[in-house]
């Protein structure tokens, strides 16, 4: 991953807060998109928190008409909510890289199609697109869900690879889940 001009992170201001700081390395501009700008700016001062509910189609259209288009959006966004995710990747510059953070579930062998219902939110777009799988970590005596620092690392270093279908942690064996 280059350097970008501006990056975006949706919903980074939770567990991907480590993230949104790690950014700060490779992007000029680095925007958080949550409610609360208390939790951004609590992360480091110089994250640009753009405040609005991304459920309200109105304010988000709104607050992305503010802020210059980003080269990189990672979104980490509650739902299926297709119009949201499709509206956060038009956004994306030509050339840009959309990032979509899932949960387990999409990570599910028995379930292929909800990886390719995330994807859609690119179609026709002329940018890259990546999913970032959330996984859990398999031990010696039984499996645990991944900490906050073990996702923002593990997205970030997804980032950084470039790869399609980056997995944080293991979905293999699915049985073996939390
Ligand atoms: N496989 C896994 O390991 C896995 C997968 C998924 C989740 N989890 C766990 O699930 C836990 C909870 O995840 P979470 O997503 O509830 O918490 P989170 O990542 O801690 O917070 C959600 C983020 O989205 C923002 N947000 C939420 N609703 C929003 C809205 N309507 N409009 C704008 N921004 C919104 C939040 O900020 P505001 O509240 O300020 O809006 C925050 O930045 C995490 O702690 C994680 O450990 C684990």
């Amino acid at each position: 991953m280059n350097r970008v001009r501006h990056a975006l992170v949706v919903g980074g201001s939770g567990m991907l807060a480590g993230l949104s700081r790690s950014l700060l390395d490779i992007g000029d501009r680095v925007s958080v998109l949550a409610r609360s700008a208390h939790r951004v700016r609590a992360i480091a001062p110089t994250l640009e928190p753009v405040i609005c509910d991304y459920n309200d189609a109105t304010a988000l259209a709104e607050a992305l008409r503010d802020l210059p288009p980003p080269g990189l959006v990672v979104a980490w966004i509650h739902g299926r909510a297709p119009e949201l995710r499709r509206a956060l990747a038009s956004r994306v510059v030509p050339g840009g890289r959309f990032v979509q953070v899932l949960g387990s579930a999409h990570g599910d062998p028995s379930h292929p199609e909800r990886l390719s219902e995330m994807a859609a939110a690119t179609e026709s777009l002329p940018i890259t697109y990546q999913a970032v799988v959330l996984g859990f970590v398999v031990e010696a005596h039984g499996s645990r869900w991944l900490t906050h620092e073990e996702i923002s690392t593990g997205v970030f270093r997804a980032i950084m690879a470039d790869v399609p279908l980056g997995i944080v942690g293991t979905v293999e064996p699915w049985s073996a889940r939390p």
